[in-house]
């Protein structure tokens, strides 16, 4: 396999979350499992945009208790309680939460020091479970917008798919 990460920040947002969800599905080809897919979209998000972070935390007690999975940047941290910091409110309200200065987020978890701004997007199963949640963290200060919210919501649908983003062969002939 040939593929590399790519640099999308020249790109417009939706372009650029277009072009890594093409590639998403590109490298996933032959592998439907929902760590693979988070560990390869932590990537692309990582390398694509620069961020300082991005990764999931998964639910392991539903209602209760997020813990790290898959994710690019410093060290995370390993736990967090659902209603606790942007990834447990996001968590427990079941939707995206952008934070464009963490310093005015009551109760944010400050798991790096450099972090200015954050998104959290709910990630849900085939079912609608809430399986995890994306967090991003950027150096600068109202990294994301709404394009941002839109552009990760439907990266992580993929999650929601049977097959996790694996290209599903067209038999139209
Ligand atoms: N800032 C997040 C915690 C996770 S780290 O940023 C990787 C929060 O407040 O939930």
């Amino acid at each position: 396999m040939a593929e590399t990460a790519i640099d999308v920040r020249h790109l417009p947002k939706a372009e650029a979350y277009e072009e890594l969800e093409r590639h998403l599905r590109a490298t996933m080809e032959g592998i439907a499992d929902p760590i693979a897919t988070m560990a390869t979209l932590s990537c692309l998000l990582h390398e694509g945009f620069g961020h300082l972070w991005a990764g999931f935390y998964r639910v392991v007690e539903p209602g209760r208790l997020l813990r790290v999975g898959p994710y690019q940047g410093s060290l995370g941290c390993l736990e967090i309680e659902f209603g606790r910091g942007v990834c447990g409110t996001a968590a427990a309200k079941g939707e995206t939460i952008i934070v464009p200065d963490v310093e005015q987020f009551p109760g944010h978890i400050a798991c790096d020091a450099r972090s200015r701004s954050e998104i959290v997007v709910p990630v849900r199963d085939s079912t609608g479970n809430l399986i995890a949640v994306l967090n991003i963290d950027s150096e600068r200060l109202a990294a994301f917008d709404h394009n941002d919210a839109t552009g990760l919501e439907r990266l992580v649908r993929i999650l929601a798919e049977p097959t996790n983003g694996v290209p599903v062969a067209d038999n139209r002939g």
